[in-house]
């Protein structure tokens, strides 16, 4: 079942030319079977008072290539979890019950709740143990999630397959009458890749590259399905993507080219819809999409080379993630019509100045064995870290003071792109090396991609929640990279 893996047993190589990346299948491709693609179940919560949903962490077994059986873990299932949808202002309780033989933890990624309720790596639940965190669900309506966020296992966890999704509902994106009727025409897509062993296990940390460059598959799974496709049953489709994979970057677009219609990202809906060839998203990303659909077409959703379709971009470093492949194919059904046009103007996202920050802070991404010129980082004990440590979870790295506004300066040195992720707030990013993100970037979010040599910038308001006791992390979502020590704690005071 579960081995467990420390990042201290591993030696790494100073050499990348050894690190191969996986190439996914052509999945959907000609002559290949492909599945009808699977719906995590939707809990509401009950009663609507302090609503309470319950997520049970268990062993389990699962089909996703013919003739093989893979053990897995998952939450009200053998694999991934269900979609928790809550609405702002719901007083919830999360009543999350470990039925693994190990520990775990069930973080509520893109959520502002106190941090003694976050699920990082210090809210440990061990094997038999109920956690019940309860909290408001005070944020705009978003696609957030959940995953398992052990100290140094949260790579292999989430890899055996304790995610899901957690749906938020508001006034404000009701009234503008997109698609919201669960698996019909709101639809999820968790993306994932994997790769197998001949017994069908999951293949994972069998190479030194699994850590340096993260982890990739060969197979690409949404909602754990292998070559999905979905018959769409209304002519205009929202499409709700998280990329919950371990380390591959997506960029995303259509085999037939036209543009994509991108409504909302990490944290929330865009001021208006923004329409594109091609979206990147990083692991711990999400985007919102509308699909129409006209009568008898297919449309095929893939991933491109970053460097494809004219974004100008440099790739992601080191060759990765360079492959073309498909996801899914939606297939047109019945179609009912769409009731209104698509919304010209969205929501007001959240904005803040950059002269309203009190203080500006810089996090440098450490890789010693394979920083881009000298050697970064004065006395780095593992081989990832942030400004030159590698997470300790006796160690609060940033006090940050409650109510106070910051940007934070993400610099990458290294040769890799890394998405960022810091947990408590949705920040806006400001710039890119000086210049503006694209626009898509331009939302709510918590997770930003940041390019080999360059520097991002971000915003965001502390407003809630001092505890000096309990820290929140800001890490690399390249799980391989958190969990070899690309994580940093700190404490809103
Ligand atoms: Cu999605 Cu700290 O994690
Ligand atoms: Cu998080
Ligand atoms: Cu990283």
């Amino acid at each position: 079942m579960c081995t467990m893996i420390s990042r201290r047993n591993f030696v790494l190589a100073a050499s990348g030319a050894a690190l191969a990346a996986a190439v996914p299948r052509r999945v959907g491709a000609a002559g290949t079977k492909t599945n009808a693609l699977k719906i995590p179940q939707l809990i509401k919560g009950s009663p609507a008072a302090n609503k309470v949903y319950q997520l049970g962490i268990a062993d389990g077994t699962s089909k996703f290539l013919p003739g093989l059986s893979t053990p897995t873990c998952g939450i009200n299932g053998a694999y991934l979890g269900p979609t928790v949808r809550a609405r702002a202002g719901d007083r919830v309780t999360m009543r999350v019950k470990n039925d693994l033989t190990e520990p775990t933890t069930l973080h509520w990624h893109g959520l502002h709740v106190p941090a003694r309720h976050d699920g990082g790596p210090h809210q440990v639940i061990n094997p038999d143990q109920i956690w019940d965190p309860s909290f408001e669900i005070r944020q705009n309506a978003s696609l957030c999630w959940y995953h398992a966020h052990l100290n140094e296992q949260t790579g292999e966890q989430v890899l055996r397959g304790l995610a899901g999704l957690f749906l938020i509902d508001d006034d404000a994106s009701d009234a503008l009458h997109l698609p919201t009727d669960y698996g019909v025409d709101d639809i999820p897509l968790v993306i994932q890749d994997r790769r197998f062993n001949a017994d069908g296990s999951f293949e994972y940390l069998s190479n030194v590259g699994d850590i340096e460059l993260g982890y990739r598959g060969d197979v690409i799974l949404v909602n754990g399905t292998v070559a999905p496709h979905l018959e769409l049953q209304r002519q205009r489709t929202r499409l709700r993507l998280l990329n919950g994979s371990n380390a591959r970057i997506y960029s995303l677009g259509r085999a037939d080219d036209a543009e994509l219609v991108v409504i909302g990202t990490d944290g929330g809906l865009l001021e208006r819809p923004v329409r594109t060839r091609r979206v990147r998203l990083g692991p711990g990303e999400r985007i919102e999409l509308l699909l129409d659909m006209e009568p008898a077409r297919t449309v095929k959703l893939m991933s491109y080379p970053a460097s494809s379709g004219g974004m100008g971009m440099m790739g992601h470093g080191m060759g990765v993630d360079n492959e073309t492949f498909q996801i899914i194919e939606f297939r047109a059904g019945r179609l009912e019509p769409a009731a209104v046009s698509i919304p010209d103007r969205l929501i007001q996202v959240p904005q803040w100045n950059p002269v309203q920050a009190a203080r500006t802070r810089t996090f440098t991404l450490d890789m010693t064995t394979m920083s881009m010129g000298a050697m970064v980082g004065p006395a780095m004990d593992g081989s990832m870290g942030i400004n030159g440590r590698s997470m300790d979870m006796d160690r609060i790295d940033e006090r940050v003071p409650l109510g106070s506004i910051e940007i934070w300066k993400i610099a990458n040195m290294t040769p890799l792109t890394h998405p960022f992720h810091i947990h408590d707030v949705q920040f806006r990013v400001l710039d890119r090396d000086g210049g503006p993100p694209q626009p898509y970037e331009q939302g709510l979010k918590d997770t930003v991609l940041v390019d080999p040599g360059s520097t991002v910038r971000v915003i965001a308001e502390f407003a809630d929640f001092a505890d000096p006791d309990h820290p929140y992390m800001y890490h690399c979502h390249i799980l391989e990279h958190e969990d070899a020590g690309m994580m940093g704690q700190f404490v809103v005071v």
